[in-house]
């Protein structure tokens, strides 16, 4: 009856000793290169960030009046991208700025008798000749760049949405030269 008993006791050790795998299994020669192979620990070394990565925090790149014009247009002025703008603009600069840009829109003071003063045009020769960066400013912080009468848009046009706005604002301009806009 010995027998028994002093195999139940080596392998109660041996339970003991094994219990975390890992502090037994690299032991084992083959497993141990796996271990201590040449890649770099979780967290060991800072990796530089992609360029134009977006911290997960949501702060985009944000533009003040002396950045702005150094600010490129991230997006070409496809059809894609035009009709992304449209479709923006009419969800949130409409109402004020108007179909055409004109600054009638429908709550805008002025011919149409909405209550909203101060709403400027777009589609001027002065604003044409502002850089991109300066209307993507305006809408990710109107107050940064000197607009503080226009409501804050940066928390709710993200991402390239705010460059295809300014290629649309672009397209409003083009239009009115053309005699064009309704
Ligand atoms: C609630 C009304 C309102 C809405 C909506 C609005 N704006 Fe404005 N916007 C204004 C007012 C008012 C100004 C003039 C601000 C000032 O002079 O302080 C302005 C000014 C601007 C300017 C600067 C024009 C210049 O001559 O410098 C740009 C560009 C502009 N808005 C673009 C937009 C875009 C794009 C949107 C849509 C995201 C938008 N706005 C939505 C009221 C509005």
């Amino acid at each position: 009856m010995r027998r028994p008993r002093a195999a139940l006791a080596a392998l109660a050790v041996l339970a003991v000793v094994a219990c975390n795998p890992d502090d037994v299994v690299h032991h084992v020669g083959w497993f141990a290169t796996m271990r201590h192979q040449r890649s770099f620990k979780p967290y060991s070394r800072n990796l530089a960030p992609v360029p134009g990565t977006v911290p997960v925090t949501g702060v985009a790149p944000t533009a003040d009046l002396k950045s702005a014009d150094r600010l490129t247009n991230s997006r070409t002025r496809t059809s894609e991208s035009l009709n992304r703008g449209k479709f923006v603009y009419e969800t949130y600069c409409l109402v004020c700025h108007g179909e055409a840009g004109k600054g009638d829109g429908p709550i805008a003071s002025g011919p149409t008798g909405g209550f909203f003063p101060a709403v400027r045009s777009l589609v001027t020769d002065q604003l044409a000749k502002q850089s991109d960066g300066y209307i993507y400013g305006v809408i990710v912080n109107a107050q940064a760049m000197g607009r503080g009468l226009m409501p804050h848009y940066g928390d709710k046009v993200r991402g390239t949405d705010r460059w295809d706005l300014v290629n649309y604002v672009r397209t409003l301009q083009a239009q009115a030269r053309s005699g064009g806009g309704r």
